[in-house]
């Protein structure tokens, strides 16, 4: 980044100024610059012809100060100086001066990333601190319930104590999942048994009803690079949406598939061509569909248009598959349905390398 310079003479006249203070200032430089009046050059720039005819008046100057550019959405920070001569008059001023946008966005940038760091620290600390009275209530009204077997009121009353601690548990155990830093258990994994897996997990959390789920799996499959749990927990989430979207009737069909892609040539360092297996598994449903504002957020952290949701499904899911290399894309029409696409390096690690 380039830094501008303006120097004027006593009679407000430019000595010098660079390409670069025409640039940031976003004047287009006259012929014949020198010699011209300066706040006439930079009429467009009252704040900048303020500031540095101030420089001849003042006697402690800034030693840097921020001039914002409201039109052109910029900041630039600057510092003035006073030219004298061999008596000690002051026979011009300059003005030295930096485009501080990209620095302040780069700052912004960091201090968001550092906020959802503390953010996800201090999410993780309290997950972690619930943990043990949660179930500490479970323990104890479990313990209770066993006093009180003749009371069948009260036995109902502790059996929602139980249930509800056992969400608030699960709420917490997600939580912690997703603000810990992602580690995988690479092994070779088969992707049928993760996706036989999945239905059967998702049915055990979510109420399924009539909803038909076909899995369309061509007849080999190859291992894949992947963590086996993880894995399972992206499609027990996916299939858990599903299931929750299709509210106990219509199809989920779970396809897959292998193919070579090309990488892209930009990526490629060797001459020819180089392909990289990827597995494809779609989870579509027949549901009422995501509306195409909210396609963007579903992925975020905490976002949820359910009642009892946490709105951690998704954003795990993400981490999971970026972890994995893969890629994760939403499909939806609302009224006719819902497909996440869920697409993964067959062999971790980028071919060339091997
Ligand atoms: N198959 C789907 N059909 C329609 N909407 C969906 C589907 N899957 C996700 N969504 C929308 O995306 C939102 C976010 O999903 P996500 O799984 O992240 O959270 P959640 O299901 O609301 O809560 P949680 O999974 O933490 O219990 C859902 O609330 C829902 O609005
Ligand atoms: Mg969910």
């Amino acid at each position: 980044m380039r830094n501008g310079v303006i120097a004027i003479h006593r009679d407000g006249t430019i000595a010098l100024a660079n390409d670069e203070a025409f640039r940031i200032f976003a004047i287009a430089r006259p012929a014949d610059d020198r010699h011209r009046a300066f706040n006439d050059v930079f009429r467009e720039r009252p704040d900048v012809v303020r500031a540095l005819s101030a420089a001849f008046e003042m006697t402690t100057l800034p030693n840097r100060a921020e001039l914002r550019l409201k039109d052109l959405d910029r900041v630039i920070g600057y510092t003035l100086s006073q030219v004298k001569d061999d008596q000690g008059r002051v026979v011009g001023a300059v003005m030295y001066f930096k485009d501080l946008t990209l620095v302040e966005q780069a700052e912004e940038r960091e201090r968001l990333r550092d906020r959802l760091a503390s953010l996800g620290e201090m999410a993780a600390g309290i997950a972690h601190e619930l943990k043990n009275p949660l179930a500490g209530i479970e323990v104890m009204a479990g313990l209770l319930r066993r006093q009180v077997a003749d009371l069948p009121d009260a036995q109902t009353l502790l059996a929602d104590i139980i249930s509800e601690a056992k969400l608030a548990n699960a709420i917490v155990v997600e939580m912690l999942e997703f603000v810990r830093p992602i580690r995988l258990q690479m092994e070779q994994t088969d992707v049928r048994d993760v996706l036989h897996q999945s239905v059967t997990l998702a049915e055990s959390k979510v109420r399924r009803g009539d909803a038909a789920v076909a899995l369309r799996l061509p007849p080999s499959l190859p291992l894949v690079d992947g963590d086996q749990h993880q894995l399972c927990q992206v499609f027990t989430n996916l299939l858990t949406n599903a299931f929750e979207a299709l509210d106990g009737k219509g199809h989920i069909t779970i396809s897959a598939i292998v193919e070579d892609v090309t990488q892209d040539p930009a990526f490629v360092v060797d001459d020819g061509e180089v392909q990289t297996r990827m597995l494809t598994v779609d989870v579509a449903d027949d549901g009422p569909g995501v509306p195409p504002e909210l396609s963007d957020r579903i992925f975020d952290p905490f976002f949820t248009t359910k009642p009892q949701g946490s709105g951690l499904g998704l954003a795990i899911v993400r981490k999971i598959v970026d972890a994995h290399d893969g890629r994760i894309d939403l499909n939806s029409t609302p009224g006719h349905g819902t497909r996440f696409r869920v697409t993964l390096p067959v062999s971790s690690g980028s071919s060339w390398f091997k």
